[in-house]
């Protein structure tokens, strides 16, 4: 087992039905209790000790299904989590075709991607646009402390925030600045607006200890790496892994927790060099989460070193 904590995390994007869904789960689920996980037995020394995070981020029409499967091996429940692949920031409302934190809570949700590079790309979400869900997925937050929620995982999201640089400026040799900047227009906004919100909850509550909201995963999808074939060398990952945890430590002290972690061609023949390095958290799967014996497999190399 590494001090760090291991994050291994699937994106379907728009594959699979919930048939679909349900058939691979099922599969996924008899392979996990056949690798003899550390659950019950902590004498057993075959037994591999993990506390890795697996998180799957089916469509939204397999969520249900996600969650009734995920229900039934409850067993494992500490260890696989449900993510939705993007979130809408209103709670509700004449906004068709969108979903809102409410939606996707229901079905216990514990993470929301957000800005992933395709929906940035293709569905021209603007910075703006992914700063107000990243600060409604806070706001969420903050307002279920206000009324003391209390449920399964505290009934908190927590936002897998994606950035990454395309080709162009990978080669131009702004990449970091580039990611840095994209940083910054997902998390100032909720920086600026939270602080006032946050005192009035505190406030109401006088209790400032229990005020714990930020919470993060940023993922850093260099486009250029993804569906590629080929992902990221591990050194060069490992240099912008550092930089994006230098940059939350020095402009966002009050993120508690985060993560981040590595998406871009990952299979199961380069996850144990990427995982390797120390800033390198875990990862945000697409082509190979497809199947189940090879996201398996990811998630067994990179729990079993
Ligand atoms: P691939 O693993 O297919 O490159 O996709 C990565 C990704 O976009 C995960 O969100």
């Amino acid at each position: 087992m590494t001090d760090k904590k291991i994050i291994i995390a699937a994106n379907f994007k728009m594959n699979k039905t919930h048939i679909e869904v349900r058939a691979y789960l099922n599969s996924f689920f008899k392979k996990l209790k056949e690798l003899n996980i550390n659950i019950n037995d902590k004498t057993d020394e075959k037994c591999i000790e993990t506390d890795a995070e697996i998180i799957f981020a089916p469509p939204f029409t397999a969520l249900n299904e996600a969650y009734n499967i995920i229900e039934e091996n409850i067993e494992f429940g500490h260890l696989v989590k449900l993510a939705s692949q993007n979130i809408y920031f209103e709670s509700a409302g004449a906004y068709t075709g969108e979903i809102s934190i409410e939606m996707i809570k229901a079905f216990d949700c514990s993470y929301a991607i957000i800005g992933h590079s395709e929906r940035r790309c293709i569905l021209n979400e603007s910075d703006d646009l992914i700063a107000k869900k990243i600060f409604a997925v806070f706001n969420y937050n903050s307002k279920k402390i206000d009324l003391n929620f209390c449920e399964k995982h505290n009934g908190k999201l927590i936002p897998i925030l994606c950035v990454g640089e395309n080709l162009d400026i990978r080669k131009s040799g702004k990449a970091f600045d580039f990611v840095a900047g994209q940083l910054d227009k997902a998390l100032n906004y909720s920086k600026n607006n939270l602080n006032s919100n946050m005192q009035n909850i505190n406030d109401k509550l006088k209790d400032k200890s229990i005020i714990e909201i930020d919470e993060l995963i940023v993922a850093y999808e260099p486009v250029w790496a993804i569906g590629a074939g080929s992902s990221i060398e591990p050194e060069d990952g490992e240099k912008m892994h550092k930089f994006i945890y230098k940059h939350l430590n020095n402009n966002y002290s009050s993120i508690k927790n985060f993560s981040v972690i590595y998406g871009g061609s990952v299979t199961e023949k380069n996850i144990n060099i990427l995982m390797e390095k120390e800033h390198i958290d875990g990862v945000l799967v697409g082509g190979a989460s497809l199947d189940p014996q090879s996201f398996f497999n990811i998630y067994k190399f990179a729990v079993s070193k």
